[in-house]
């Protein structure tokens, strides 16, 4: 088993920030070092430590760059990568004039696993280490995503759309062959290496009631399977779902009376939310996920992150690429912020990093194994550097507390601040 030393300074959460100054929900180590034994995290402490315990183990020294866990992005589309910047729309249009025209090229199985290998590659450029995935609706799509997931040995969450309405034909299962595709992807897939299946009705409005009846089949069937949609982001796709769902007491509805709810359901956007909706996801813990770059991008809304976090919610938070702009999750950050001012609302630098670390993962309930740097934990890592670029050298120069550093990084950082990215222990750059 290979055995490898990171040296560096350390930063890793335990525990969500009760606010900016809060200390105790994080661990800093100055001149840290974490061993690599496997894959796995087996040692964490100081340099001086860790290299006693394992005098042979090479060394990387990454001083002054700060270790933290990879970072986790809870809502992407793996076939939207060529759909990022697509000028002029809004969701629905912007739909069917940029994205199901992408999506439409995976049926080819080749065209799917060269993409897929372009896609890991953008997310480990930018210090994501898992992510949580719509592939389109063919399966040589998910075949493709889960097979190359494997091959980098990264942790991968993701499913296959169903959709059998609304769209083009060639993007148009039917309930049946949805439930065929989906229980056969599930059986390849989920818990194979790193892999997790989430079952993955597109949204209401491209599935039929029998659809998604199909969908809850499926999630009592598998009941360790995530599930991931799409609610409430715009107000135009809010008005046709209530016309297409006339007896639905609410868009949620629709989900909860298939019994697609529950704490490892994933709720994409969640904006314009009603009471009894915001009632039922706090009841069922599932989990919302704020998408900041794409709901500016495409004019949705403000996610009202305060507003659920104070009724007990559980928020992810995602890029949502291609509706999103930015595949980085300091970007990420950087919109999220401005968002929450719009709402009057904040986003302290701890509790954000937090957020694409350990929150993301305790929204998916895997923060025994990503998340963190505890020992024990996959060594799925990331290597910032603060100053990579003119502009953050400069800022770096009057930088004076760890929160302050985590500031720039979340307001400037990109992929150039992502010096390197590791994937079970093992160098991505
Ligand atoms: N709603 C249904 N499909 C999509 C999608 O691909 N992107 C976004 N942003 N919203 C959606
Ligand atoms: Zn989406």
């Amino acid at each position: 088993m290979t055995t490898s030393l990171l040296r560096g300074r350390i930063l890793d959460f335990s525990g969500d920030p009760k606010g900016p100054d809060d200390t105790d929900c994080y661990s800093y180590i100055d001149d840290g070092a974490l061993l690599i034994t496997g894959g796995i995290i087996t040692a964490r402490g100081t340099f001086a430590e860790v290299s006693a315990q394992s005098p042979d183990a090479p060394v990387t020294d990454h001083r002054p760059h700060l270790l933290m866990a990879g970072f986790i992005d809870t809502h992407v589309h793996f076939p939207q990568i060529q759909v990022l910047a697509s000028w002029g729309e809004q969701l629905l249009d912007w739909l069917s004039d940029y994205t199901f025209p992408a999506e439409l090229k995976y049926a080819d199985a080749q065209h799917a696993r060269a993409m897929a290998r372009r896609f890991y590659d953008q997310l480990t450029d930018h210090g994501t280490t898992t992510a949580v995935a719509y592939c389109s609706v063919h399966a040589t799509s998910a075949e493709a995503f889960f097979a190359e997931a494997e091959a980098r040995n990264m942790c991968m969450i993701g499913g296959k759309v169903m959709m059998d309405r609304n769209a083009p034909e060639g993007l148009c299962d039917t309930p049946q062959s949805s439930y065929d595709d989906t229980k056969a992807l599930i059986e390849t897939w989920h818990g194979r290496a790193r892999g997790h299946y989430a079952i993955t009705p597109r949204f209401a409005i491209t599935s039929t009631p029998e659809q998604l009846e199909m969908a809850g089949a499926l999630m009592r069937e598998n009941p360790t399977c995530y599930m991931q949609t799409h609610l409430s982001e715009n107000h135009d796709e809010i008005a046709y779902t209530a016309s297409l769902y006339p007896d639905a007491r609410d868009y949620l509805d629709i989900y909860e009376s298939n019994g697609l709810l529950g704490p490892k359901a994933l709720l994409g956007h969640s904006i314009h939310l009603e009471e009894r909706e915001i009632d039922v996801i706090a009841a069922t813990n599932s989990k919302p996920v704020f998408c900041p770059t794409s709901n500016l991008f495409l004019g949705s809304g403000l996610f009202d992150e305060g507003g659920l976090r104070a009724r007990g919610i559980t928020n992810g938070i995602a890029s949502d690429i291609g509706g999103g702009t930015s595949y980085s999750m300091l970007q990420t950050l950087n919109e999220g912020y401005k968002v929450l001012q719009l709402r009057r609302q904040q986003m302290h630098p701890l509790r954000a990093f937090h957020w694409i670390t350990r929150g993301n993962a305790v929204a998916l309930g895997l923060e025994d194994k990503i998340g963190t740097l505890a020992v024990g934990s996959d060594a799925d890592i990331v290597v910032l550097n603060a100053g990579a670029t003119s502009a953050t050298a400069l800022r770096m120069e009057t930088v004076e507390t760890l929160s302050e550093e985590l500031f720039v990084l979340q307001i400037m950082g990109d992929d150039r601040a992502i010096a390197q990215t590791y994937v079970a222990g093992v160098a991505q750059k």
